[in-house]
């Protein structure tokens, strides 16, 4: 997206690197793919489009693609009620699913990010640029169920494709927020998932990305060999498996201190549980992002103070700037300095500022890209709640997940400056939260997650 959320990127993954210093390899953050846009990459037009020209055609794209992707699924469509079931594991502070593919039913394990599209692993042979893995690589040639796209496939070819051909071959080349890429062959595989009636379901002729070069990235324990794309994008897994799965899915994030004890489970179609209590938020309806699950964002209250922005304060702006995603692949959030009409950045940490100012509390240096953070007196429980009030829901994170404790005696306010505002995995802890994208709403409420483990 834009150079500023880059550079805070950069900053905080930079930043993190020290304050988690006991760690030997750098955090790498893959805060949130978009489809690559820019010069030399394979989807630049010749023609050089304005912000909201290059948003408008990534719509485009998508539309033209969700409903040959449909028609394509439907042969894997199964009968309710068995789901589709995927554990989600913990690495650090990433969480990730795990599953195999492939003839010989290889392991992987991706990124789960609601903010990306494509789903990729790395490939053998990768003779440079690759990440460490523990896994095994994945090799398609040991697989008798893999095969390339061909440059002939809608994807790969015309005005609105998503990769490109290049020496008869459908390549692509992803790029993400702080700088990392990923690049490969656009390919076809079968996906193994485990189903909710306990068998395994096979789900043949998948598009995924078989990557053989990728760049920056650097996941903590080398848990992770590549990226699980949840977002709205043609070549996500929720818009191959929109039959199947009737477009939605749900997961609940146990909180970040806490041990995990089983893997979590990543819930699709019919087997997503009702609760009671659930409050439903309206996505947005002028969808500028082909990828992100855009809200409407109304207002902000910290603690008790409603501090009654004007409703447009978050719209998407013409250029496509602006407005709410969430984002399970983004660690924290962001809220928008250049906002219409007034810096809501700057407004909401005023009120922080005030909050915690008339109880006392001693500013400290900041530091992960947290601007306010404060000397933690001691037994200290006293956080301020934050509220994003919604067009159709209040989704409201507890005191003590709003914050992040430092090591020592502090604790920052944990939202970081952005030139859009991202609902990050830290303000996802203990909520059930459920993507629905037939219906256009995400649905969520409080809950023990480390209930809903495998
Ligand atoms: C596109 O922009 C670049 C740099 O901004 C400029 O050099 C180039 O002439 C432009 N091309 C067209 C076709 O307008
Ligand atoms: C998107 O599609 C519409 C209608 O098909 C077309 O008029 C418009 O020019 C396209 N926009 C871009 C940026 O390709
Ligand atoms: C992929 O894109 C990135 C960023 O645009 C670029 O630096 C990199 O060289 C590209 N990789 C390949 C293999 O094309």
């Amino acid at each position: 997206m834009s150079l500023a959320l880059y550079f805070i990127l950069i900053t905080l993954l930079s930043q993190l690197h020290f304050a988690f210093s006991d760690s030997p390899n750098p955090l790498g953050l893959s805060i949130r793919a978009t489809i690559d846009d820019s010069p030399g990459s394979p989807l630049y037009q010749i023609e050089n489009l304005t912000i909201a020209g290059r948003v408008e055609r990534l719509i485009n794209i998508s539309n033209a693609r969700v409903n040959y992707l449909n028609s394509n699924l439907h042969k894997n469509a199964k009968p309710n009620p068995d789901n589709i079931r995927i554990g989600i594991y913990r690495d650090f502070l990433f969480y990730a699913v795990g599953f195999t593919i492939g003839s010989q039913q290889h392991p992987v394990k991706l990124l789960l990010d609601t903010g990306g599209g494509l789903i990729w692993t790395q490939c053998q042979p990768c003779s440079h640029t690759c990440f460490p893995q523990r896994l095994p690589m994945f090799d398609p040639r040991l697989s008798s169920t893999y095969s390339k796209l061909p440059c002939s496939h809608q994807f790969c070819q015309g005005p609105n494709r998503i990769y490109d051909c290049v020496s008869g071959q459908c390549v692509y080349n992803v790029s993400y927020c702080g700088g990392s890429w990923t690049a490969g062959i656009a390919s076809f595989e079968s996906f193994q998932f485990p189903m909710s009636s306990g068998h395994m379901g096979s789900f043949n002729n998948i598009i995924f990305g078989c990557s053989y070069q990728s760049s920056d990235f650097a996941f903590k324990n080398n848990e992770i060999s590549g990226i699980f794309g949840l977002g709205m994008s043609p070549d996500s897994m929720v818009t191959q498996f929109a039959p199947v799965i009737q477009s939605r899915f749900s997961y609940c994030l146990i909180p970040f201190p806490d041990a995990m004890p089983r893997p979590l489970i990543l819930r699709f179609g019919e087997d997503i549980p009702q609760r009671p209590h659930l409050q439903s938020a309206l996505m947005w309806q002028v969808q500028l992002s082909p990828i992100f699950y855009y809200l409407e964002l109304l207002d902000i209250t910290v603690a008790n103070h409603r501090i009654g922005f004007h409703p447009d304060t978050f719209r998407i702006r013409p250029d496509g700037s602006g407005g709410l995603f969430i984002d399970s692949g983004a660690l924290f959030s962001f809220i928008d300095t250049n906002t219409v009409g007034i810096n809501a950045y700057e407004t909401v940490m005023q009120v922080y500022q005030a909050y915690y100012g008339s109880r006392g509390l001693r500013r400290i240096r900041g530091t992960l890209g947290f601007e306010l953070c404060y000397e933690t007196p001691p037994s200290y429980r006293d956080y301020a709640s934050i509220t994003f009030h919604l067009n159709g829901a209040d989704y409201t994170v507890p005191g003590i997940y709003g914050h992040f404790t430092l090591s020592g005696h502090g604790f920052c306010v944990a939202i970081i400056k952005g030139t859009a505002s991202i609902l990050g995995a830290w303000h996802q802890q203990n909520k059930r939260i459920i993507y629905d994208r037939n219906r256009a709403l995400i649905q969520f409420g409080d809950e023990q997650c480390v209930n809903d483990v495998l």
